[in-house]
């Protein structure tokens, strides 16, 4: 299928389509998660604004969408503050992809993560599932529970859904560059110790690209805020697995 990834972040939802067979063309609005992004995979993806598609664009354009709209507005794993202000758009993005997705005609994923607010958005305006990434793996690696609403085929599993397994790691989060053995929220707190971004990209189920260590053109900050750059680009991202068991439900492209 020719799948449009909204919300592409650093490609990690795109490299499971793109892993299970699919041609997908990613859609980022941040320059930086862009340019981490297309160095994933086949790196197909557009430094663009979610909120100027239409649904006539995507239907003539795609046979499926997935979307994994910023969840910083309703994630539970944030404590610190009011989220910062919307460089990139947040607020209703979730509420404006489901409008965007609701006459798709073909399959849609869209990703958020377990919250009130996002249940009530959700159960408005059609179905949605729970799901956490221990379920996608032989030997899972990582608890994240995730939201997908939508309508798709239900992926193969290796175990039924269960809020929280004991013995793995917790979910790794966008501020995993903050972690320390004192840790109560990150998933720090299961090692005692701060996870390196390597470490962060393995649970998530990839590697990481030799260039996304050398500082992009343009870039204005130090060398330690474009590695937390790439903290926050893994731990934003959908387990690469994951979207993969997705993709797999579907014939290859
Ligand atoms: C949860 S992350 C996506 C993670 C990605 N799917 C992955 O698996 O790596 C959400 C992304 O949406 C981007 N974003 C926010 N507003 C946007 C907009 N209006 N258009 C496009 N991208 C946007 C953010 O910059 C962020 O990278």
């Amino acid at each position: 299928m020719r799948i449009a990834v909204l919300f592409d972040g650093a490609g990690l939802a795109r490299l499971g389509l793109e892993q299970a067979g699919h041609w997908c063309m990613g859609f980022e609005m941040d320059p930086w998660k862009h340019h981490l992004s297309k160095q994933v995979g086949a790196g197909r993806c557009l430094l663009a604004d979610v909120r100027e598609l239409t649904p006539e664009y995507l239907a003539e354009n795609f046979d499926a969408v997935w979307a994994s709209p910023p969840c910083q507005e309703h994630s539970v794993a944030r404590t610190q503050g009011a989220v910062k202000k919307p460089d990139f758009g947040q607020g209703d993005l979730l509420a404006l992809t489901v409008e965007l997705l609701g006459a798709f005609p073909g399959p849609v994923w869209v990703e958020n993560v377990d919250a009130p607010g996002v249940r009530e958005i959700m159960s408005a305006t059609g179905q949605y599932d729970k799901w956490n990434a221990h379920q996608f793996l032989p030997e899972p690696v990582q608890n994240r529970t995730r939201l997908i609403w939508g309508r798709h085929r239900t992926p193969h599993t290796f175990r039924g859904y269960r809020p929280y397994v004991p013995g793995i790691c917790p979910c790794i989060t966008a501020t995993e560059d903050r972690g320390c053995a004192s840790d109560r929220r990150r998933a720090s707190r299961f090692y005692g110790r701060k996870l390196t971004p390597e470490e962060c990209a393995y649970h998530q189920g990839f590697q990481i690209p030799e260039g996304w260590w050398d500082l992009p053109p343009g870039w204005r900050g130090t060398k330690v805020q474009w590695r937390n750059q790439i903290y926050e680009a893994i731990g934003n991202g959908v387990p690469v697995y994951m979207a993969k068991a997705f993709g797999e439900a579907y014939e290859a492209a």
